[in-house]
């Protein structure tokens, strides 16, 4: 077996390395082997040098080994998840888990914690008293068959080696690598044991990545990878230049779900992103053969109500209430205080710091800036106004909820500072760039 260092010099020097290198790093992550310094230098060595898909399969697959990897022999329908690399305000993981289960198909969905700006699909569950979002794997298990979906947080030996590799990229400069962000990524997601994973690829000032180039880059990777991996998948990329819906914050983000679910409010940005991977999930799966028939199955799931009800016997078998669809604040805090956000001038809302926007609500103590931060779950904005919308001075462009009021003045100010208003108007991206299989 070849030393680490010599590992380390072969990619240094811009060569590939074999499976079995791949594999002797992966083992030296999770046994210590290679120290902190030999993972961070191998870091920066693939960092530098890129890896190309054959050496990007292996260290996934090998990454994806080195902890628990599921499999459902059990169940009689195709197995479905996304995956989205983050942004702020985005809440589609709940809506789009409950809409295709009502159609069908399971949906294990192993979801992160906040990461930077951006807001954590298991943070936002937390809000909901009483949920559970670290149950055993059996549990897991037994409530993704019965009910259809499960969405929890990471366990612990899921990927360990990821673990290891993604805190010393964090702190070496070597975060965005698209073959490492790959390997990351997949290695986490395929060890669910997928058939079929639609890869929601974030692109704009609130996003990983900020260029459609970059986007692009990285799906394509993700895309090439994970189908080598033997799961089907796909990749669209979508818009982050701007807050997706409504609201930023926790519990404000599972009370948009809640009106989403019910129809009470569909946000329509919101609603083309869920539709769109709604039906790319059903089309992958088999489940609809084309288009059309896969967006009858979305419109009845919601129509029927049966997703909300999906998401609502989710919550239940998880830990938390039996009603928090019909009353979503008798689980939930609110905050103490809310203060409305004026237009400072008449004109087109033409644009959002959205990677602002996302840091204010941690600011608020609506995410971390330390690891065992604790959360605040009733922070956040609401009534958020979206890009192109033309206002007149003083008019409320969103409302901040705090429980302080120093806070409500920070955020509120903050607000202000993140929202560019101007009297021509400007470029309105577009909600779904591209596609790619
Ligand atoms: N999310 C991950 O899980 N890993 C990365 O490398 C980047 C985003």
């Amino acid at each position: 077996m070849l030393l680490p260092q010599e590992i380390i010099r072969i990619k240094r020097n811009g060569d590939s390395l074999s499976s079995e290198q791949i594999s002797s790093f992966v083992d030296g992550l999770v046994s210590n082997k290679f120290n902190d310094a030999q993972v961070g230098s191998m870091a920066m060595a693939i960092f530098q040098q890129g890896m190309n898909t054959e050496e990007i399969v292996a260290l996934t697959t090998c990454m994806m080994n080195s902890g628990d990897v599921l499999s459902w022999p059990e169940l009689d329908a195709p197995i479905v998840d996304k995956h989205s690399t983050g942004g702020v305000g985005d809440k589609v993981s709940f809506m789009l888990a409950a809409i295709v289960a009502a159609c069908g198909a399971y949906v294990p969905m192993i979801s992160g914690r906040g990461l930077g700006h951006t807001g954590g699909t298991a943070d936002k569950l937390e809000s909901i008293e009483g949920f559970n979002v670290q149950p055993s794997i059996a549990e897991f298990k037994r409530i993704t068959k019965e009910v259809g979906v499960a969405i929890i947080s990471q366990t612990e030996n899921l990927a360990p080696a990821d673990k290891r590799l993604y805190g010393i990229r964090d702190v070496t400069g070597t975060v965005e690598s698209i073959p490492l962000i790959t390997a990351s990524i997949l290695s986490k997601k395929l060890s669910a044991g997928l058939d079929v994973l639609v890869m929601d690829i974030k692109v704009g000032n609130g996003a990983m990545m900020h260029d459609i180039e970059q986007a692009t880059a990285l799906a394509r990777s993700i895309v090439s990878v994970a189908n080598s991996a033997g799961v089907k998948t796909q990749a669209i990329i979508t818009d982050m230049n701007q807050v997706l819906g409504t609201t930023a914050g926790n519990a404000l983000e599972i009370y948009e779900t809640v009106k989403y679910l019910t129809g009470k409010q569909r946000e329509p940005r919101l609603h083309l992103v869920v539709v769109t991977l709604a039906k790319a999930m059903l089309m992958n799966t088999g489940i609809a053969s084309d288009d059309a028939s896969a967006q009858i199955l979305v419109d009845n799931a919601l129509s029927s109500g049966k997703a909300a009800e999906k998401f609502e016997m989710m919550i239940a078998a998880l830990g938390g209430p039996k009603d928090l669809i019909e009353n979503p604040w008798n689980s939930m805090t609110k905050a103490t205080m809310i203060q409305e956000v004026l237009a400072p001038a008449h004109g087109y809302i033409t644009g959002m710091q959205t990677r602002d926007i996302g840091m204010t609500v941690v600011g608020m103590k609506g995410g971390r800036l330390a690891n065992d931060d604790k959360i605040d779950h009733s922070v956040g904005f609401d009534r958020i106004l979206p890009v192109g919308t033309v206002v007149n001075k003083g008019d409320v462009i969103a409302r901040v909820h705090a429980n302080s009021e120093d806070v409500i003045a920070y955020a509120s100010q903050k607000y202000i500072k993140a929202v560019d208003i101007s009297e021509s108007a400007g470029e309105v991206f577009p909600v779904i760039y591209q596609t790619i299989n």
